[in-house]
């Protein structure tokens, strides 16, 4: 028995693109090693991060030959795990899926038990893979804000606002009562973003260009998945003691600002990493999700596609191709 699976190789010379293609692979052992578990997945996602693995960007994929997909939805079939039976619905985000273990782009993978996350009863597995690494991280950012103390009325920028992690900090910041401003490239978003729950819209071209150390301070909290001058402009515009959670470099990796807002105002620059964030801190992220997420929102803003189509739709995301999330069905 076969089962499909995207994979990248690492191009010998480092400078060149991987070759990215859709494979059979052989079946995997069953029963798995101890600890292991046997999914059949349902669904994957399209994250920025796939698309720059599956447009042959180096970087993503570090090892020679791998399954690309840094997310997973499906259904264990086999379990040498404590704590997952056959039929149980796991989603998995992270722990190095597509990066340096087998990812979500396959309809079958083994994953290390403790890796998983039961899928909440009151969501599809496609709504789970739908929030996929972008929503759950956008739930990080928005418990780093809770902890900072934010609440009802707060005025909370989001940065990248159209894209997959922006759309869900814009749900769930509404759920948590916040005065969302949605910055965005894409104007023709506005009508879309406000229905998420942002009151205003900034253009990113305000932001875009090098500015003042300090400036107006409009912001209680920030969630930015962009980097760059953006994330610089909005640490000037932070109130003080207000929380900026950085998660993210859509537009730029590296960021030029000054002290400024930190000694003087106090703000905190608060770094979100999904990768490998403590049990109990990626546990609390899908809580607040499962409580939170207006999941009949979650569904306008997802779209679907095929695993045969993954490959080539990836590069949307490089020419504002992507509103909100796409997920991958990967038995398709
Ligand atoms: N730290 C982590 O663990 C973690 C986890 C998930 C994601 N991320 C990172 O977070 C970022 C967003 O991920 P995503 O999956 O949400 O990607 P996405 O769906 O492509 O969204 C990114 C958004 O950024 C904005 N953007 C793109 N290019 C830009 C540019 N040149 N200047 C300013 N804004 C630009 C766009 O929003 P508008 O069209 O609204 O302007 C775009 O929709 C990525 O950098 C990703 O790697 C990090």
């Amino acid at each position: 028995m076969s089962f499909r699976a995207i994979r990248v190789t690492r191009a010998a010379d480092r400078g060149a693109p991987n070759r990215v293609a859709l494979v059979d692979l052989p079946d995997l052992a069953d029963p798995p090693a101890p600890g292991d578990a046997l999914v059949e997945v349902e669904y994957s996602s399209l994250n920025f991060k796939d698309a720059l693995a599956l447009t042959g960007r180096p970087g993503i994929v570090r090892v020679d030959e791998l399954t690309a997909g840094i997310d997973l939805v499906g259904v264990v079939r086999a379990s040498a795990s404590d704590g997952w039976q056959p039929g149980d619905r796991v989603v998995v985000n992270g722990f190095g899926l597509g990066e340096t273990e087998p990812g979500g782009l396959a309809e079958r993978t083994r994953i290390d038990g403790s890796w998983g996350i039961r899928v909440p009863a009151r969501m599809t597995s496609r709504q789970a893979a739908a929030i996929g690494t972008a929503g759950y991280t956008a739930s990080l950012c928005v418990d780093r804000l809770a902890q900072a103390g934010l609440g009802d009325g707060a005025e909370v920028v989001v940065t990248g606002a159209a894209g997959g992690v922006g759309t869900i900090a814009l749900l769930l910041g509404r759920a948590a009562g916040w005065r969302m401003t949605a910055v965005t490239g894409r104007p023709e978003r506005a009508d879309g973003l406000r229905a998420l729950g942002a009151a205003d819209i900034l253009d990113r071209a305000e932001l875009s260009s090098p500015g003042k150390p300090l400036q107006s301070a409009r912001w209680d909290g920030a969630i930015d998945a962009v980097g760059g001058d953006i994330l610089a402009n909005v640490l000037a515009q932070t109130r003080p003691g207000g929380t900026v959670t950085a998660c993210g470099n859509a537009a730029d990796a590296r960021l030029s600002t000054t002290v400024m807002p930190f000694i003087l105002r106090g703000v905190t620059l608060a770094g979100i990493n999904s990768v490998e964030p403590p049990h109990a801190v990626r546990s609390a992220a899908w809580e607040r999700l499962d409580r939170d997420l207006d999941l009949d929102a979650l569904d306008a803003v997802t779209e679907e596609i095929a695993l045969t189509d993954a490959i080539e739709a990836a590069s949307r995301f490089f020419d504002g191709g992507v509103a909100g999330r796409l997920v991958v069905d990967v038995r398709r």
